[in-house]
């Protein structure tokens, strides 16, 4: 893999980010974190901002393929890696079938801690694509939502899955 460069005698650095498949040339401060770069570099906001400090999931992103806080990654660290963002997961003009069953749900209220949920979801069932109630809970434990108690996005990824339990509408411990 080869090192940013120094672009000069600031600790600015030269290098490219994959995003979605996509190689972007980035010029940015060496301290920038990649959800600042995708953001305002690259230009895709479906990652948002929350708190800024790697407790509410609404920045995740995959980074070959494991989900990270994009706020507290540093996206000169991404060179050479792959990045997807929740504008990667869907193709086309088409809804990903993750986005059109939370939709379907009533798991989107406000819409902001959806994109990190769809990341979340999306690697969770990566690695285990036929979670229990409990899995789905915690494969989504680093995910903040304010508005809907959880309870209809757990029962949209079981119904993604196939796998809705009948206790998935039970109030949420979270
Ligand atoms: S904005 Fe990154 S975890 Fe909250
Ligand atoms: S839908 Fe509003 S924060 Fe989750």
């Amino acid at each position: 893999m080869t090192q940013p460069s120094p672009t000069n005698l600031s600790n600015r650095l030269g290098y490219e980010l994959e995003v979605n498949g996509v190689r972007y040339p980035i010029t940015a401060d060496a301290g920038r974190s990649l959800l600042s770069v995708i953001r305002n570099e690259v230009g895709l906001t479906g990652t948002k901002e929350g708190c800024d400090d790697c407790e509410c999931g609404a920045c995740m992103v995959l980074v070959d393929g494991r989900p990270v806080n994009s706020c507290s990654f540093l996206a000169a660290q991404c060179q050479g890696r792959s990045v997807t963002t929740v504008e990667g997961l869907a193709g086309d003009d088409r809804l990903h079938p993750l986005q059109q069953v939370l939709l379907d749900a009533g798991g989107v209220q406000c819409g902001f801690c959806t994109p990190g949920m769809l990341i979340s979801t999306h690697a969770l069932l990566t690695v285990n694509p036929d979670p229990n109630e409990e899995d789905v809970r915690i494969g989504l434990s680093g995910n903040l939502c304010r508005c809907t108690g959880y309870t209809n996005i757990v029962a949209a990824v079981l119904q993604a899955t196939g796998t809705r339990e009948s206790n998935a509408g039970a109030e949420p411990e979270a």
